[in-house]
């Protein structure tokens, strides 16, 4: 049997096992239940696999012969989101909800496994599959990849299910395809004193607001126009009472961009930007830079393995193209180590009440999306490895 048919006969299993991880969410760091019911079902398997990350698990399949190595990924934590889908297997979880399609991303990993247990003849190398907690934190794949997940990894392949896009098709094109999203902070120093004698303090709220004015020119003026970039301040928190000079101000927000070397320079430019114009006030300003997530880029190799993985699944016809989106994806940590590609997958289909955005209270999928994704890491994993 190829890998579509595999996926088929396991589709009920891995429907299934979708409705378990749904029925029971769990939050970034707290995924007990679900690395459980992974490892009973890799046990089931006679999958031998450890223990990363807290509640992460990595399986190993070998295939027949030995070969290069490559990785696939699912997500597993779930959101604080109240469900409001009425369904048989409704979220049991007060006010945790999967409501970004992890728990299809978990199962699907799982019906995978099964695929490639039972293909091990065709596999040339090694199949790591990366069950990983904290996704929605941007903080799991850090830690697998600081826990040593990648080492010898020679490519690495990761799905998420998307609800723009109709079910039956699957965007795996290369170059940008999410952002990178980190976090600053501003601190602005300057000198207390009474309202009314302005002149004898220095006033750390008018600094603070010629900076996120200043920020303005940094996409505007210093970026290029082709690229996508973004400064937001979200917080400005300063001074005390109406008529006392503030001493001090803080800023805080976020940058994205689709460039990591734009977002190299981020830091550079603001704190140029803070010091600088804190300076020509009497101030002084400090930057405090928080790395989150990398922009996700997918590697041109692995996207052209991928497209003909998908064409064997779905024909020509499953191939769509979409517009890379502004959110963080954390799947970046690992192509930051070898190169990959992550793939959209198809959910949507407005007559199973499938086409609610990501992250809403009704959010849910066109299951028949599940064994798609099941025989396309499949796929994509064998694939990899028997290409020369
Ligand atoms: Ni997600």
């Amino acid at each position: 049997m190829n890998m579509k048919e595999l996926a088929q006969k396991n589709k009920q299993y891995i429907i299934d096992l979708r409705r378990e991880f749904h029925k029971y969410p769990e939050p970034s760091w707290k995924e007990v239940r679900t690395s459980k019911r992974i490892k009973e079902e890799l046990d089931k398997m006679q999958i031998p696999y450890i223990s990363v990350a807290g509640t992460g698990v990595v399986a190993t399949i070998e295939g027949k012969n030995k070969g290069k190595t490559v990785a696939l990924r699912a997500d597993i934590d779930a959101l604080q989101v109240n469900e409001a889908n009425d369904v048989s297997y409704k979220s049991q979880n007060e006010g945790i909800m999967h409501a970004c399609g992890h728990d299809g991303h978990g199962a699907m990993l799982l019906g995978a496994a099964k695929i490639l247990n039972e293909s091990k003849e065709r596999i040339n190398g090694t199949v790591k599959l990366f069950f990983q907690p904290a996704e929605e934190l941007a903080e799991g794949a850090e830690k697998m990849v600081q826990e040593g997940v990648m080492e010898g990894v020679d490519g690495v392949f990761g799905i998420h299910l998307w609800s723009d896009l109709p079910c039956g098709t699957v965007s795996v094109e290369e170059g940008p395809r999410m952002a990178s999203a980190d976090l600053f902070k501003i601190k602005v120093v300057g000198k207390g004193g009474h309202g009314s004698l302005p002149h004898q303090g220095v006033d750390a709220v008018v600094v603070a607001s010629a900076i996120v004015m200043d920020l303005q020119s940094v996409v505007s003026r210093e970026i290029s126009p082709l690229e996508s970039a973004v400064v937001s301040v979200g917080k400005f928190v300063g001074g005390t009472r109406f008529n006392v000079i503030a001493d001090e101000a803080v800023l805080e927000g976020t940058t994205r961009c689709f460039n990591n070397q734009i977002r190299k320079d981020f830091p550079k430019m603001l704190e140029r930007i803070a010091k600088n114009t804190a300076a020509s006030y009497r101030a002084e300003a400090e930057l405090e830079y928080t790395p989150g997530t990398p922009a996700t880029i997918n590697e041109v190799v692995c996207s052209r393995v991928a497209e003909k993985s998908v064409e064997k699944l779905l024909g020509k016809e499953g191939i769509i193209k979409m517009e890379k989106v502004t959110g963080g994806e954390d799947f970046a940590m690992y192509l930051e180590k070898a190169p990959g590609t992550i793939a959209f997958v198809g959910v949507r289909n407005e007559e199973k009440e499938a086409d609610y955005p990501h992250h809403h209270p009704r959010f849910n999928m066109d299951e028949d999306a599940l064994p798609i994704g099941s025989a396309l890491y499949a796929q994509f994993a064998t694939d990899f490895l028997n290409e020369k």
